[in-house]
């Protein structure tokens, strides 16, 4: 049996109950029952000072943020709507991956990026979504084909944090499903090549 792909998902608000935190342990759930092996950066764990470029001082929660992004396979980032795009919190979260610009694979150079995009009206879900994906190429990520938008104005979540609505699941399942394959496809073609099959 191939090694577990590990899969970070970073997200949320610092919300009590926050619904991008809910949105990313669905696309979490079905990475995991998919065979991913998984690590969730969520809510207060990302308050992080400024990203300071003045520094090589890092917060504990940053060094651990850039340490899970630096061996992850592949990465799911959920975000609330603010103002139309991501949240300062989750910008600047990933502000703290420049710290990985000088390694053999800097920032998320050529790893699948599963994006989820959590807000009180479609226009938001929409702009953020859009904001998340520039932002990742930016960093040299693979955003997958679907994005995940959730208008969390109508009842989307049930006590358990179970995802209720069919057209949310069915997208931040989606995602998780296109993240992970990705993956181990990379995976797999990494192992081929370094046993010099094909
Ligand atoms: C500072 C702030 C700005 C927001 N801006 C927008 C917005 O522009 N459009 C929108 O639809 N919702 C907006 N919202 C609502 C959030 O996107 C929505 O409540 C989302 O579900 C919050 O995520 P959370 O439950 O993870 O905290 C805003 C909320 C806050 C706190």
């Amino acid at each position: 049996m191939p090694d577990p792909v590990r899969i970070l998902c970073l997200g949320g608000s610092t919300r009590p109950g926050s619904s991008s935190e809910q949105a990313l342990r669905v696309s979490a759930t079905a990475a995991r029952r998919l065979g991913a092996e998984i690590e969730v950066i969520a809510g207060r764990d990302l308050i992080l000072p400024i990203y300071d470029t003045e520094t090589r001082e890092r917060p504990a929660l940053g060094t651990r943020l850039v340490k899970a992004v630096r061996r992850t396979d592949g990465v799911i980032i959920a975000s609330p709507g603010y103002h139309g795009s991501m949240s300062g919190m989750i910008k600047n979260a990933l502000d703290y991956l420049e710290d990985l610009r000088n390694d053999d694979r800097p920032y998320l150079d050529g790893i699948p990026v599963g994006l989820i995009a959590v807000a009180y009206g479609w226009q938001a879900t929409a702009s953020t979504l859009s904001g998340l994906r520039t932002t990742v190429h930016a960093l040299r990520g693979w955003p997958t084909p679907l994005g995940a938008a959730v208008n969390a104005s109508t009842p989307i979540f049930g006590v358990e944090g179970n995802c209720v609505d069919d057209s949310a699941r069915f997208q931040l399942e989606t995602v998780a499903e296109q993240v992970t394959s990705f993956a181990q496809q990379r995976a797999h073609t990494r192992s081929e090549m370094y046993l010099g099959v094909g």
